[in-house]
Order: structure tokens, then C-alpha cells, then sequence
């Protein structure tokens, strides 16, 4: 039997897939890894979902992950531990994960409006509780959180000192503000400070988009890992990338040919997941990042956000004329 997970014990620095809800499904989650992520978090999932509906298919749908996806945590939203104690419990039965995150850092309207997410920054014995309760109803399993630099007045070293003694053993910080939602220029030294004081390891995650630029953000922060969630759409290459860098290694390049298999690849573990007719329409959008940047395929992203089949991918891209 494999070795239980710990944070402690994970290879250091750690290279991450971000949760992105609509994106980082298991066959996302299976390409970043195939490519050198080192740890895969689910979609989040709401914990009110499965209180009020405990055999939820919708949210079984989005836990749901291949072994080869381990080490694998669940990510769970929400405002009431009543919900995380029934949540968590349902999901730790069920799926055997070898964590659980708790998001405090999601800056959506649906979300902060019902108290859940960056939202707790401002409800902190809540939020110790929220923790408190996920670790026990899990049996004690690694219990993560991830957080916003900010949210409104409170910094996240202020969020992390008001939660003293809550049982986390890592931390993610996105090193952007509440107000700044998915865009804008993080700011390094939320992390750097956010080390200083924390006694479990740090993942920093924000705009980092190429192997220069994670050696770069850890060595200025002092932390434990990256998480990588925007530059990873339709570019699992991104974690070689990284890890190149990481290890002092020349950075692979990435061939269209490359790119078309891995587009191809990551198309039939989709339909694999999710059907054949629903497995080709959720792959649509990641098509359309696989291939753009490159000149003049525009008529080809317009036929392939339009694709119906797995055959008729395969043939536009056989066919298909870039100009590189
Ligand atoms: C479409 C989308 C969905 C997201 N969903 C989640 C989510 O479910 N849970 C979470 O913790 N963060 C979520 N995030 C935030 C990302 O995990 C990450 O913190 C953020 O995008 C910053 O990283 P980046 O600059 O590398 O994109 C989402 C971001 C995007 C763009």
C-alpha cells in the first residue's frame, strides 16, 4: 500500500494545478499531471450542495478522479460548518481523497453574498471552526486552506493570526486582492510576509506563467510551491516548463505536433469522463486555448469550438493548415 500523504512529506517545491471551477476536471487534472503537476485539487464543491441533497450527482460528478490523479484534495466552499461536517464526511466515505482544501479566497458575487469564501476573512471563529470540523469529520485527514492576499480591510496575515490553532497543514495564497478578482498584478510580498509567520508550508499562486517566472516568485517569497490555474489553459506544457526550471534544466520546447496529439489526448479522456456527446462540447473551449496564439487559424478555432465528434476533431486537425 502506498504511503499515507502529507504535506510535510511532499517534494519540494510543489508544482500545482489550481482548482478552476468549469476547467480542472479529472481529465484536466490528468494532462497537467501527465506533464509534471505534482498535486491535483478538484473543482471546488459546495458543501450546502450535498447537506441538503446527500446523494448528489452533481457533486459526486465533480469529486470523481483516477487513482493516477493521487495525490488527490478536495476543494469545498461554504459558510456553515453544519454543511462541511455532512460534506465532508459523504466525500471522505465515498472517495478516499487524500485531503481536503477549504476555500477562503473565491471573490464571486454567489459566493460572498452567502458568506462563503474570501467572505470569511471577516468571521474567523467561524472560519477556525469551518477547519476544526472538516479535519475530524475527514478522520483526520490533511486538511489544507487557500486564501486571498486580502479581503477588503484584512490582509491574509492578519486572517491567518485571528485563526491561530486551527488545524491546516498548508497554505495557498492567490497574491491578489479580493478586489482584484482573477486579474491584475499580484503583489509578491503578501507572500513573502505571509512565510514569515506561517508554521506550515506556503503555495503561492497568481499570474505565474513561465518557469522564469516561478523560480523567480520563490525565491523573492521564500515558499514552498506554485499553483498554476490561467497559464495552464490549453498549455499542460507549462509544468515541464516549471519543473525544467526548477531543476535547473534546459526548458522543453513544445512542437504543433505536440500540442495536436496532446489536444487529441486530452479530447478522448474527456469523452472517456463524460460521454461522447458531452465529452466533445465541454472539450470545445479547451480546444480553442490549445490553439491560439499561432497566426491565421481562426477559421480553424472557429470549426473546432463547433466540433460534434471525437472523429470530426481528429479530421479538422489532421486537415487542418497552420501557419506557425
Ligand atoms: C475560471 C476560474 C475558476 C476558478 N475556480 C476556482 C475554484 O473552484 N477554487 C479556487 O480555489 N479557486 C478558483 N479559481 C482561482 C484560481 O485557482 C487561482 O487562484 C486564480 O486564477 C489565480 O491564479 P492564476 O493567476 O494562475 O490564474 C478559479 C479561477 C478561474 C479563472
Amino acid at each position: 500500500m502506498s504511503e499515507k500523504f502529507s504535506w510535510e512529506k511532499l517534494k519540494h517545491p510543489v508544482v500545482a494545478l489550481a482548482p478552476m471551477s468549469g476547467i480542472s476536471d479529472s481529465p484536466m487534472r490528468l494532462m497537467a499531471k501527465k506533464f509534471g503537476s505534482d498535486i491535483e485539487f478538484s473543482e471546488f464543491i459546495s458543501a450546502a450542495s450535498l447537506f441538503y441533497k446527500t446523494e448528489n450527482e452533481k457533486s459526486f460528478a465533480l469529486a470523481h478522479f483516477l487513482e493516477e490523479e493521487r495525490p488527490y484534495i478536495i476543494q469545498l466552499f461554504g459558510n456553515d460548518p453544519a454543511h462541511f461536517k455532512v460534506a465532508t464526511k459523504i466525500l471522505a466515505e465515498k472517495y478516499k481523497p487524500d485531503g481536503f482544501d477549504i476555500n477562503f479566497g473565491c471573490p464571486a458575487h454567489s459566493v460572498v453574498n452567502s458568506g462563503a469564501g474570501s467572505a470569511l476573512f471577516c468571521e474567523p471563529a467561524k472560519a477556525k471552526q469551518i477547519i476544526e470540523t472538516v479535519k475530524e469529520a475527514s478522520g483526520g485527514l490533511p486538511t489544507s486552506i487557500k486564501l486571498r492576499a486580502a479581503y477588503k480591510k484584512i490582509p491574509a496575515a492578519e486572517f491567518i493570526n485571528n485563526i491561530q490553532g486551527a488545524p491546516f497543514e498548508n497554505v495557498t495564497l492567490h497574491m491578489r486582492t479580493y478586489e482584484q478578482l482573477h486579474t491584475g498584478e499580484p503583489n509578491w510580498d503578501t507572500a513573502k510576509e505571509l512565510k514569515q509567520i506561517l508554521k506550515v508550508p506556503l503555495i503561492i499562486n497568481g499570474g505565474i506563467n513561465s518557469g522564469e517566472k516561478a523560480k523567480a516568485a520563490l525565491e523573492y517569497t521564500g515558499a514552498d510551491g506554485v499553483m498554476i490555474a490561467q497559464a495552464s489553459l490549453g498549455n499542460p506544457f507549462i509544468f515541464r516548463e516549471i519543473q525544467a526550471a526548477l531543476n535547473n534544466q534546459p526548458i522543453p520546447v513544445t512542437t504543433l505536433q505536440e500540442r495536436i496529439e496532446t489536444a487529441l489526448e486530452h479530447a478522448r479522456l474527456m469523452v472517456q469522463t463524460k460521454g461522447p456527446k458531452h465529452g466533445v462540447i465541454e472539450m470545445r473551449k479547451h480546444l480553442a486555448w490549445y490553439f491560439k496564439g499561432y497566426p491565421n487559424v481562426s477559421e480553424l478555432r472557429s470549426k473546432l469550438v463547433r466540433v460534434e465528434s471525437l472523429a470530426e476533431l481528429e479530421e479538422t486537425l489532421k486537415s487542418a493548415v497552420f501557419s506557425v
